[in-house]
């Protein structure tokens, strides 16, 4: 089996990344995580890299002076490590048309809301303000616009009477860290494909929707 390189870019915590460094592990797994870049020097997420031996690259964004510098570094550094495929895991910069059309359909992102509701950040308190019952979270191919893109796979939690935005974050965050590898997955093997703004599986796949959406609220303790 041909594993396809992988880079992850975050910027911050890291529990993502920790998820797919975790399921990067099973031998019939599609994709290796061979390199992770934070524009973040002190991003704790990095110590996950190098607790697994993972070579890790800053491109700190306020070291350069313009977007196209800073994501000249970054296309240099994944350029040099042969990345085939990037995810972005808690990434808080906004790549530029030009970036993503030079990776078009080999950049993945996560992002905590059922997509298209709750584009941008907070989407936590605004879920709760907008009285939802079903929030998630949603891989999909990253696009210019911002939290927009094919969808590869969402995942959807309850939203619970009492729920402040700390425990909802939480129990999405659970969700996230079982999504974001099966979507990896899903990619990296060739399943799904970014088909102009959609997302094409292969039929074997379509024969197993529960791959592309699922509710992990049954066996979860709250
Ligand atoms: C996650 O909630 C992800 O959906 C969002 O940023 C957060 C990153 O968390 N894009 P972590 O750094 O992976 O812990």
């Amino acid at each position: 089996m041909t594993r396809r390189r992988v880079g992850v870019l975050i910027s911050g915590r890291g529990s993502n990344l920790a998820a797919l460094i975790a399921a990067a592990q099973a031998p019939d797994y599609p994709a290796e995580i061979v390199l992770v870049v934070s524009n973040r020097p002190e991003a704790a997420g990095l110590a996950y890299a190098s607790e697994h031996g993972i070579a890790s690259e800053i491109a700190d964004h306020k070291a350069f002076a313009t977007k196209a510098e800073f994501e000249a570094r970054l296309q240099a550094v994944l350029s040099v490590a042969g990345i085939e495929l990037v995810c972005l895991a808690g990434f808080m910069r906004l790549l530029s048309g030009e970036f993503v059309e030079l990776w078009q359909n080999r950049i993945i992102n996560i992002h905590p809301s059922l997509l298209p509701a709750f584009r941008g950040l907070d989407t936590h308190v605004r879920a709760l303000a907008a009285g939802v019952c079903i929030h998630g979270a949603t891989v999909h191919f990253v696009r210019h616009e911002t939290d927009e893109g094919p969808i590869v796979a969402q995942a959807a939690v309850p939203v619970l009477p009492d729920d402040n935005a700390e425990r909802l974050a939480a129990r999405v965050l659970r969700a996230e860290h079982r999504l974001y590898p099966m979507a990896l997955r899903l990619v990296a093997s060739g399943v799904a494909r970014g088909v102009g703004e959609r997302v094409v599986f292969d039929g074997r796949h379509l024969r197993e929707p529960n791959a592309v959406l699922f509710s992990p609220a049954a066996d979860q303790e709250d």
